[in-house]
């Protein structure tokens, strides 16, 4: 095994919609280590000009097409913000490094996202079933950076599969991966399999570095998974859109540790009377939940009549959309089910102050020009799982501009000033500035 004694590096994990420029800066000053950008498609990577913007003091990647933002990079974020990317080749994604060389600390290559759209198209978790293509990507990818170069998978459904594709990117040589451990068809839905997470970093072949996501909502639930898994870093998503100060909270527990054995003491009385997440791991387990799942492909129903087939797959169908709906939806309600999670992972931790940290979100996008739909987007997930603050949430979701947007947290003073001082922000804000 390889005793990974060092403290975990603690990363914001990539994010569509929400790991833009101000929110990546906002995990940076929470503590953040190492900061993921959301997942940008090779192709519209390659087909962007790069351009030094004096005002912003920013560089952008905008498409030659349509003239948006499809990156924003800052001085505040060098050497610390990783660049991932979705592809299916070897040509995309050498195009897409190139045009990103220079300006990030790595790149990343997405082999985890579950959509439809992009394992239909061979990219995300859709490169776990071609091994040898994933690792002629990671090849090319090293062969033409300097910085490193990572992968970010899910598991398979049976372990040996998740090792051996762990061992292929190996022999490629890349630098570090990341494992989110669920099956593709779980998407975010029930416990991650941290187990998984173990094994690979216990397997005596297995030496690259090996980040975990999944599942930490908590200083208890980081405790827990660096004691468990011995990983390199642990990426958080949710959790750090549920508390952007998460990373901060998070390192000045293991920098003060001696002090807080009584939070350590509760970690451990939730992980050990509670069984969970790790008292659910059974690989059996895994490849059974897969194949009922997988029952939801048409090529995979031989074995039942077609109004069998159809009967199960409804259900299932049915039985996912609802909790699907509840987990996903940002611009709709509030995530009970979430809300209700975060709060049993956070016995013993001290209660959340989201609005200012929304203010500071909302004040980095509003210099730095973000796009209002994000923006919005971003705030929605940032309050989604605070049921004490829905009628701010409600506000956030009926706004139709920035400026509706500041007021429902009252940050309308710095929006008039920053407009008054610096007019062509709104244009940043409508994504036309550039036209
Ligand atoms: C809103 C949202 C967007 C995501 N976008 C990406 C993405 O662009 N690339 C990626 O590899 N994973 C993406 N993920 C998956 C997360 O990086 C992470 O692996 C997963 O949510 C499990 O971690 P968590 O329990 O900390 O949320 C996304 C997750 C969420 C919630």
């Amino acid at each position: 095994m390889k005793a990974f004694t060092q403290i975990p590096k603690l990363c914001l994990a990539p994010m569509v919609r929400i790991g833009t420029h101000p929110f990546r800066i906002l995990a940076l000053r929470n503590g953040a280590d190492i900061v993921y950008t959301e997942e940008i498609i090779d192709k519209k990577l390659a087909n962007v000009e790069r351009r030094e913007n004096h005002e912003l003091k920013t560089v952008d990647f905008v498409h030659k097409k349509d003239e948006k933002v499809v990156l924003r990079v800052s001085s505040e974020e060098k050497g610390k913000v990783v660049c991932q990317i979705g592809t299916n080749s070897v040509e995309g994604a050498v195009k897409a490094a190139l045009m990103v060389k220079g300006y990030v600390a790595g790149v990343d290559v997405n082999m985890g996202c579950p959509e439809y759209f992009s394992v239909h198209s061979g990219m995300g978790a859709g490169l776990l079933e071609v091994p040898d293509r994933a690792k002629s990507i990671m090849q090319a990818l090293k062969e033409t950076l300097e910085v490193p170069v990572s992968c970010k998978i899910r598991i398979l459904p049976k372990e040996e599969d998740t090792l051996e594709f762990i061992k292929a990117m190996q022999s490629v040589e890349v630098d570090h991966l990341s494992i989110h451990s669920r099956i593709r068809e779980e998407f975010s839905r029930g416990y991650a399999h941290w187990s998984i997470v173990k094994k690979a970093m216990e397997d005596e072949k297995i030496t690259i570095p090996i980040r975990a996501s999944g599942d930490c909502f908590s200083i208890n639930d980081a405790i827990e998974m660096n004691k468990y898994t011995s990983c390199e870093g642990i990426l958080i998503a949710r959790g750090a859109c549920h508390n952007p100060a998460i990373f901060k909270d998070i390192k000045k527990y293991w920098t003060t540790n001696s002090q807080n054995e009584d939070l350590k003491e509760k970690a451990k009385y939730l992980y050990s009377e509670h069984k969970k997440p790790l008292n659910e791991c059974g690989l059996e387990n895994l490849a059974e939940k897969s194949e009922i799942l997988n029952q939801l492909k048409p090529e995979a129903t031989d074995t039942l009549s077609k109004s069998q087939a159809k009967k199960r797959a409804k259900r299932i169908l049915n039985k996912m959309k609802k909790s699907s709906s509840e987990q996903k939806g940002a611009d709709g309600k509030q995530s009970k089910i979430l809300a209700k999670m975060i709060e049993r992972r956070n016995i013993g931790c001290r209660k959340v102050d989201i609005i200012p940290l929304c203010q500071d979100y909302l004040k980095l996008a509003i210099e730095y020009g973000n796009n209002f739909g994000n923006t919005k987007y971003t705030l929605n997930y940032m309050l989604r799982t605070h049921k004490d603050q829905e009628v701010v949430f409600n506000k956030i979701t009926s706004a139709q501009n920035m400026q509706e947007l500041a007021q429902a947290i009252t940050m309308d003073d710095f929006y008039s000033k920053m407009v008054s001082r610096q007019p062509s922000l709104k244009s940043y804000f409508d994504n036309t500035f550039y036209k």
